[in-house]
């Protein structure tokens, strides 16, 4: 196996992540301190932190925690069809590399986090990119994604809300995306790290998992929970057969999640209505003063206004590059934005955050900037 290209997106992060003081380009939902987590834990889920062993966990993770994933978020799933990863990172290196094979064919959307085309592009796949055009608000083109299926397509890649434009597939594309699947007998693999944080103006789609027999839906407690540190993610699917072959990856990665983190994921998703519903209004908020910032530098910036998610994705509308202004920003102001080079995408566009609570003050450093 060749070694993968370089992450673009983390490499850049981790130059700035812990120096730059004001991140405007965070995908994350503001998070939680340790204490206010176990002060939310109920007297069962108390006690199982008290009591817990630090060994080993079972490999596909917490049966209790995989229960309450799929009463939180699968209802009609049992918790066999959940397969839990450290982070959602790992579940899409242990699930795209374990399905897919050298010379299939791959479909992915981009721009896209990089690692949902570079894994199976490691494994030996073709890969098709599929490019979301601002003109068609970055919403997904199925007639292209039909166009581009050949014979030995094995799988379509898809990320709603989308980093980094923060669109989102309404429930009747995810539909048509399925029986297109269905009809080729492809398997889905859809990212959702980012689903139910926002508003999205038609609702939320389903999870694809809940629509499709061989689809993958992948979550974590990262983004609209804020609870990256946990690194706690998992697959859903309704092959058993596939999640087996993928833990038996993980053998080769993770073995099992931390103990602690399992619990404080538990405590958080019995707490999920709670924590999302502050997470939104961090998130309405500050997406009500970028509406302002837009309208007040529409002559410098514009953007397809997001629909989920926390990030998005401005286009810079002067001659100047994106990568240059970012950098005169961070050097001069210490605010971060993220270019879309790093997404290796040729426009003069940036990732913008607003997920977490000091994006106002980051914003008007950025204006200070501007007026300078
Ligand atoms: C679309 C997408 N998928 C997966 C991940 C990885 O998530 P985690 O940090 O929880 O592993 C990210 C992180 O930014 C992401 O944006």
């Amino acid at each position: 196996m060749n070694n993968p290209n370089i992450f673009k997106l983390e490499e850049y992060l981790g130059q700035y992540e812990f120096k730059a003081p004001y991140l405007l380009c965070c995908s994350d939902a503001e998070s939680i301190t340790m204490q206010e987590m176990i002060d939310m834990g109920s007297s069962s889920s108390k006690d199982a932190w008290n009591k817990l062993s630090l060994g080993y966990t079972e490999v596909s993770g917490l049966p209790l925690l995989r229960e309450q994933i799929t009463q939180s978020f699968y209802p009609k799933l049992s918790a066999n069809n959940i397969l839990c990863f450290s982070g959602a990172e790992e579940g899409i290196f242990c699930a795209l590399y374990t399905l897919c094979d050298p010379d299939d064919h791959v479909i992915v959307l981009t721009p896209c986090y990089q690692s949902l085309a570079e894994i199976p592009a490691l494994k030996g796949a073709l890969i098709s990119h599929i490019s979301l055009r601002e003109e068609n608000y970055w919403r997904i083109d199925l007639q292209e994604i039909q166009n581009a299926i050949k014979p030995n397509t094995k799988c379509i890649v898809i990320n709603f809300p989308h980093n980094p434009t923060g669109q989102v597939i309404t429930k009747n594309e995810l539909q048509d995306l399925v029986d297109v699947c269905r009809a080729h007998n492809l398997w889905l693999f859809s990212d959702e790290v980012y689903r139910l944080l926002g508003n999205p103006s038609e609702g939320w789609a389903p999870s694809a998992v809940e629509l499709y027999e061989k689809a993958l839906s992948l979550n974590v407690m990262s983004k609209a929970f804020g609870l990256a540190g946990l690194r706690v993610g998992w697959i859903a699917c309704q092959n058993n057969d596939l999640l087996k072959k993928i833990e038996q990856m993980k053998h080769y990665t993770s073995i099992c999640n931390s103990a602690p983190s399992e619990i404080l994921s538990l405590i958080a998703l019995e707490n999920k209505d709670k924590i999302l519903a502050r997470n939104n209004q961090i998130v309405d908020k500050n997406l009500q003063l970028l509406d302002s910032f837009m309208d007040q530098y529409r002559e410098l910036f514009s953007w397809v206004r997001p629909q989920g998610g926390c990030v998005g994705f401005v286009r810079y509308k002067k001659e100047e590059s994106i990568d240059n202004f970012s950098k005169r920003l961070v050097d001069d102001k210490g605010v971060l934005l993220m270019p879309a080079s790093i997404y290796s995408h040729s426009s003069n566009h940036f990732r913008i955050g607003f997920g977490r609570k000091n994006m106002p003050e980051s914003l008007e450093k950025l204006k200070e900037f501007l007026q300078d």
